[in-house]
């Protein structure tokens, strides 16, 4: 393959002042770390920890200039390792990609061969960034949910930040699972949205943080995927049937968790903490298989718009401000 001298790159960087600026700006592919595999980015995406980096959290990037994104799907274009060949279609998504490695929002990254998922079959490069990381960590939270023994005859699945990337398609993908995704959102005006991936009901987000102060409340949910934590996480828990288990992956909401021991000693609930960054390769190559295969929800295309990286700045901003609904894609090259 071919390769540029340079390439168009969304770059975050740090002013004397302590203020961060972004700019579409050519980088020279010489600038990038030093790895096994340089891929062609065709598509990369939008989550809330891009964002994040974007707009200088150094919990996220600690040092500046930066190029975000955390997911890429394109083509191998130089591969030092037998198993990757130049031009094999692969995704990447998490590890460090998007966070102190020069991340998706470029159109060439440089990875550790570790790093790379080939592109499972009956998925394109496009369907896999509408999954992105936000799509996987579903995929994570509901697995963890089935191996748990959650089944869809047990009841209702609650999912928080219901309109959110990692919230729209645990509904979509639970829905189409046989389960009752029942969905928390602020946006009065998404339910028809949410409706249409298959939540059984939707829930205003003040209902579900009311009394989440008390020790225990009367049983309803058979699972929880929660992306938001804080209150709403506190009550979900407080509210989670005998034997039921609770996902926890998020906190757009809060970091914060206020609990008393009585949901796991009174109801033997389960708190699981999902992690998709750093999951390992085999789970990982399981869960995209299901998402290329029996897990893929009806309408995947329409859970998604496309963007390009003039729009970036702009869609980082909506979702800081929670105004975010379903997944943004990011198309990288021309054509
Ligand atoms: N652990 C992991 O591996 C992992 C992976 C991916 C994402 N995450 C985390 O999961 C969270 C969601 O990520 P995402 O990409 O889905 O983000 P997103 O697209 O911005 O969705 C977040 C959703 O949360 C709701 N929300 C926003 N502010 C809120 C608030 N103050 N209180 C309650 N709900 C609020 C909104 O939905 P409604 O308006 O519908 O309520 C919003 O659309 C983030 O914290 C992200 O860092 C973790």
């Amino acid at each position: 393959m071919a390769l540029p001298d340079s390439f168009k790159a969304f770059v975050v960087s740090e002013t004397p002042n302590g203020d961060f600026q972004r700019s579409i700006v050519d980088r020279q592919l010489n600038t990038l770390p030093d790895h096994d595999v340089l891929i062609e980015v065709h598509y990369s995406s939008l989550n809330y920890k891009d964002a994040l980096s974007g707009h200088g959290n150094k919990g996220v990037t600690r040092h500046y200039p930066h190029t975000p994104g955390i997911d890429a799907a394109g083509v191998v274009a130089e591969s030092q390792v037998a198993h990757l060949k130049s031009g094999d279609s692969v995704l990447v998504t998490g590890f460090d990609l998007g966070m102190n490695t020069s991340g998706g929002l470029g159109q060439y990254i440089r990875v550790p061969a570790q790093w790379v998922i080939p592109l499972p079959p009956g998925l394109s490069l496009k369907e896999s960034m509408i999954y992105g990381t936000a799509g996987f960590t579903a995929a994570m939270c509901i697995h963890r949910l089935i191996n748990h023994g959650v089944t869809p005859d047990q009841g209702e699945i609650l999912v928080t930040g219901a309109t959110g990337g990692v919230g729209s398609l645990a509904i979509a993908l639970l829905s189409g699972l046989g389960y009752k995704p029942v969905a928390v959102s602020g946006k009065a005006d998404a339910i028809p949205f949410l409706e249409s991936l298959g939540a059984v009901s939707v829930l205003a987000r003040d209902e579900a943080e009311a009394q989440a102060e008390k020790p225990i409340l009367k049983a309803r949910w058979a699972g929880v995927v929660d992306t938001v934590g804080g209150k709403i996480l506190s009550k979900a828990i407080k509210m989670t049937r005998y034997g039921g288990a609770v996902t926890c992956c998020g906190l757009v909401a809060s970091p914060n968790l206020s609990l008393t021991v009585f949901p796991f000693i009174l109801r033997s609930v389960a708190l699981y903490g999902i992690d998709s960054a750093e999951c390992g390769r085999e789970l990982r190559q399981v869960l995209w298989e299901k998402l290329a295969g029996d897990w893929r929800p009806a309408g995947l295309a329409g859970l998604s718009r496309e963007i390009d990286l003039n729009d970036v700045d702009n869609y980082m901003a909506r979702l800081l401000k929670g105004a975010n609904q379903g997944r943004t894609v990011v198309k990288m090259i021309a054509g």
